[in-house]
């Protein structure tokens, strides 16, 4: 099959440039479009034989299920049994945006876009290509990020091409991804709303519009990695990896840079080792020892970590396409957009390489 991209700017689109995305995915069809958060691949959430698809093109365990993607609240109540007040205010405070909520399901969802479960995880993104895209159907989307299992997540159409160029008939291209981090998935089907994948949306902001919100004890940091089931299925797989080892720099400032150069100096030739980082870190490297890296990706400052967690997915593609070894990357503090940076950089590094040893 032949893989055809399509250029949507952001801004300025006709809806009719969407019509043949719109015809195929009525066909049953999967195609790849853009949110703010990554890019989906999507197909009609309605359609159990078209979402069957999206699990055989991205090679996706049959028990993770699939957020259903909205443009509108109204949308949302048809496939859902309850709508509570915690379900207004997040749709008031956070749609459209980077949050998804897990609910209740009606009949209309099938089985397979659930796994299998009775609930259905709902977002409407904040990005114009996707919430045309959804209305001009006339159905929901169900849609996982565009990437092989396993893989990090597609900030940029580029990413979306080297998973799946001829695997599916369209790609729309709306540019790179504003959040770069997938959507934060609340569940509130229990007494009280508990994060199961952090992301886009902060723990802060869902507290300051929630009250008590809790994090699933299954992925909060002090828990040991495995000793617990996450209730979103898909944290509990190995997940945004690139193919290089990854090795955390944590500690302070200075503990980051002697673990560099020791790594540096002790580095055998034939191996490429990266530098993943904050620029006040790159900042304090001799030249002697930057010089030693084979790949040195700046995430950005200190002081715009929403920005330098927009990179991180990017960076981990950059690594592997210039075929690193070891990727060293720099941890963030786990607040704000911290909290989902760092998840997503644990699980890269099998959530195992917690600190490196001295
Ligand atoms: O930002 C995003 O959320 C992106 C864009 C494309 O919208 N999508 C995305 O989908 O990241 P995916 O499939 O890569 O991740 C969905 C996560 C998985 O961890 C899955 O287990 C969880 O949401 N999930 C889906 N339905 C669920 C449910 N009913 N109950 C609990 N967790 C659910
Ligand atoms: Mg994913």
């Amino acid at each position: 099959m032949e893989t055809k991209k399509i250029k949507i700017p952001t801004e300025e689109f006709e809806a009719n440039e969407l019509t043949e995305a719109a015809v195929l995915l009525s066909k049953g069809e999967v195609i790849a479009f853009p949110t703010e958060t990554v890019y989906g691949l999507g197909a009609n959430a309605l359609d159990a034989g078209a979402c069957e698809q999206i699990f055989k093109i991205k090679g996706r365990p049959a028990d993770n299920p699939l957020i259903v993607h909205i443009a509108s609240v109204e949308d949302a109540k048809k496939i859902v049994r309850e709508w509570p007040a915690e379900a207004d205010k997040c749709a008031r405070e956070f749609w459209p945006g980077p949050l998804t909520i897990v609910l209740p399901k009606t009949a209309a969802v099938p089985d397979i876009v659930s796994g299998g479960l009775d609930t259905v995880a709902i977002r409407m993104p904040a990005h114009r290509v996707a919430l045309e895209l959804i209305r001009f159907c006339g159905f929901p989307l169900a849609a996982p990020s565009a990437n092989i299992s396993g893989k990090p997540s597609p900030t940029e159409a580029k990413h979306v091409w080297q998973d799946f160029s001829g695997k599916i008939p369209l790609l729309i291209d709306a540019g790179k991804c504003a959040v770069g981090l997938e959507s934060t998935v609340l569940d509130l089907t229990g007494e009280r709303p508990v994060i199961l994948r952090p992301g886009g949306v902060t723990l802060e902001q869902l507290r300051a519009v929630l009250g008590e919100v809790e994090v699933d004890k299954a992925i909060a940091l002090e828990q040991p990695a495995g000793s617990l089931k996450p209730k979103a299925p898909g944290m509990k797989y190995r997940h945004y990896a690139p193919q290089g080892e990854i090795i955390l720099l944590s500690g302070d400032k200075q503990n980051r840079i002697d673990k560099i150069i020791k790594i540096t100096d002790n580095k055998d030739p034939q191996q490429k080792v990266a530098l993943l980082c904050m620029e006040e870190t790159l900042n304090q490297l001799a030249g002697k020892q930057a010089g030693q890296l084979d790949l040195v990706f700046i995430l950005g400052s200190q002081d715009k970590p929403d920005k330098a967690a927009s990179r991180l997915f990017e960076g981990l593609r950059i690594c592997d396409e210039q075929k690193m070894d070891f990727i060293l990357a720099e941890e963030m503090p786990e607040k704000g957009i911290g909290l989902a940076f760092m998840n997503r950089l644990r699980k890269a590094a099998g959530q195992k390489d917690y600190s490196v040893p001295d």
